[in-house]
């Protein structure tokens, strides 16, 4: 019950001591009931408010109707409650500030002894590890890098690389079509890219000679999964055309580029091989690293190499002059070479691993070796 303030008709002292009692004791009652700063604010304007509040009133209802000989008296008990009420009211505020202070406080309390979250660092995949080491490589002979798209067109997958409509070295290729191309006109037919040489055509459609690129990426087969075969892998292609670029170039670039992926005891040899896009064609072996190129390990054949002292690692050549014809290259100005070689074969051989399978299964045990 809010508390009244009382009509006074006695004003003797112990009339006065009671009401003040009164008084005092519903001022602390109900500032022990106040949890809000509304609630607060309510308490202030009861109690303090100019008009109406109950100091107010007590000059009205207490001083006012006092006789003269207990005015003295009573304005000294009401000056006194005044300074009461307000620092009552004061204190009341401040308390429950604290008590605000301290719950927010207890609900932000951090337990440093706690043990922390170790969160462990991805790393690279030892896929794409290889693939930043080799283009690294490349990069300092000063071969900067292009990308294309995974979904291809037959003209850059084929038609500019000079493998004809109906040509059978088409077959070798093992291609993914896109389904629903049938209405479009050959070389806008889609398919998945089946290999990274589609870049270089779509490089030199973008710039003139000189260019020294290397494309990496993936690339897609119409392959069954075994131990080294996966319908998705990686290959990165290099491009190179200038003047008077000979196969002196091919070979020596090349030749340094496995002696800096694989150690500089490495030999290189080039072997006649075919792809439509270059004239020659070559395919690069390097010596055997298991056996040191001696085709005999632990007293018997090397299985790595077949015992023959080489391994199969790349297809290069001297870009084919037809191949210019499709980008508007002058072919009597220009010659170039260009090489393709595939990720996970590097990888594989560098880290001496037995399945290709590995790369992609996901299991983490044979991840962080990597890392
Ligand atoms: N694109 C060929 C393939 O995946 C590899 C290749 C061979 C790329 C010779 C070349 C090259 O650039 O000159 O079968």
């Amino acid at each position: 019950m809010a508390y009244i303030v009382p009509k006074l008709t006695d004003f003797s002292p112990a009339a006065l001591d009671a009401a003040v009692q009164q008084l005092l004791s519903a001022l602390n009652q109900e500032s022990s009931a106040i949890a809000s700063e509304n609630d607060w604010k309510a308490y202030r304007d009861r109690w303090m408010a100019r008009k109406n509040g109950v100091l107010t009133q007590l000059n009205d209802l207490w001083l006012k109707a006092a006789p003269g000989p207990n005015k003295k008296d009573v304005g000294q008990r009401v000056n006194e409650l005044k300074g009461k009420v307000e620092q009552t009211v004061e204190d009341t505020l401040a308390h429950l500030m604290s008590d605000a202070a301290s719950y927010r406080l207890a609900a932000e309390r951090l337990d440093v002894t706690l043990p922390g979250i170790r969160r462990t660092i991805g790393a690279e995949h030892p896929v794409i590890k290889t693939m930043n080491e080799m283009i690294g490589v490349f990069r300092n002979l000063g071969f900067s890098v292009e990308e294309g798209p995974e979904v291809e067109t037959d003209f850059y997958n084929f038609e500019a690389l000079n493998f004809p409509p109906n040509h059978p070295a088409r077959d070798t290729q093992d291609t993914l079509f896109i389904a629903g191309q049938s209405e479009k006109p050959l070389r806008d037919r889609l398919l998945l890219r089946t290999h990274t040489s589609p870049v270089q055509i779509r490089t030199m459609q973008k710039m003139k000679p000189p260019v020294r690129v290397v494309c990496p990426g993936k690339v897609h087969r119409n392959d069954a999964p075994d131990a080294t075969h996966s319908p998705i892998f990686h290959q990165i292609e290099g491009l190179a055309v200038d003047t008077n670029i000979t196969f002196c170039d091919l070979k020596g670039t090349l030749d340094h580029a496995m002696k800096a992926m694989f150690g500089s005891n490495v030999k290189t040899r080039f072997y006649p091989s075919f792809f439509p896009f270059t004239e020659p064609s070559a395919d690069v072996q390097i010596s055997c690293i298991f056996c040191d190129g001696k085709g005999t390990r632990d007293g018997g054949p090397c299985r790595n190499c077949k015992a023959s002292g080489w391994i199969e690692l790349l297809g290069c050549g001297m870009v084919d002059p037809n191949v210019y014809g499709f980008v508007d290259y002058d072919a009597s100005k220009y010659s170039g070479f260009a090489f393709g070689m595939g990720v996970e074969r590097i990888a594989i051989l560098k880290y001496g691993v037995d399945d290709i399978q590995l790369f992609f299964n996901g299991d983490i045990r044979f991840l962080e070796q990597f890392s």
